[in-house]
């Protein structure tokens, strides 16, 4: 069996950058689950199809492909606010967490993140992670990086954003986002990413021991 590494949490809490990360210094495959959302999203977007239409919508998610998701093609707000509602759909769920299924059975091993990773996609992985940040700092980093990116940005707005996606990604009846009763918990409030980086390697070194 491979080795996965399973890890959720909310929008902007730093797990994109974390598990980037750790992907890369262990050498495992990494897959971004919110780009499977976003991508549904835009491809329902660019065809000009209605956001909800749930058959319509599945049926895009099951011709999903996930080599060449791009999140620099995906960032766009209206894109995520667009996937936060195709979320919700048990049946474009269903559809996409087959796709990271198969995806996290690579070898020599995965790192996926997303909202239902440990208590849905990956129940079983070795090691699971909920990076969390209070909804202020992460509002404040989100912010920061659309001025960064040259996007126009006012943080009171970015910050009612980020509270109405944690009432959404929260608050659905299918998966909704939680931690895995077996999750570490990583606050990322107070620390950067370098101080997440080392707390979640020195869990997966124990795993990976045993
Ligand atoms: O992490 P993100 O902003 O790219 O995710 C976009 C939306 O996709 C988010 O509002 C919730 C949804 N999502 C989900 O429901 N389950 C996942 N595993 C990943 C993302």
């Amino acid at each position: 069996m491979t080795f996965t590494i399973a890890i959720d949490g909310p929008a902007a809490a730093g797990k994109g950058t974390l598990s980037r990360r750790i992907a890369e210094v262990y050498g495992f495959h990494h897959l971004d689950t919110g780009l499977t959302y976003r991508a549904t999203a835009k491809a329902l977007l660019d065809a000009g199809l209605p956001l909800d239409d749930e058959t319509i919508a599945e049926k895009v998610a099951l011709d999903l492909e996930l080599a060449g998701l791009d999140r620099a093609v995906l960032a766009k707000h209206e894109v995520g606010e667009a996937a936060s509602k195709l979320a919700v759909m048990p049946a474009v769920r269903r559809a996409l967490v087959k796709a990271q299924r198969s995806f996290a059975d690579r070898e020599p091993g995965t790192v996926l993140d997303g909202r239902d990773i440990g208590t849905v996609v990956c129940p079983d992985a070795a090691v699971k992670l909920y990076v969390t940040a209070s909804a202020d700092v992460r509002a404040r980093r989100r912010y920061d990086e659309m001025i960064a990116a040259g996007e126009s940005a006012d943080y009171e707005s970015v910050f009612e954003d980020v509270k109405k996606r944690d009432e959404r990604d929260m608050g659905r009846i299918d998966s909704p986002l939680k931690p895995a009763a077996d999750a570490h918990l990583l606050d990322t409030s107070k620390m950067g990413i370098e101080a997440a980086f080392q707390a979640a390697k020195s869990i997966i070194d124990v795993a990976l021991k045993r």
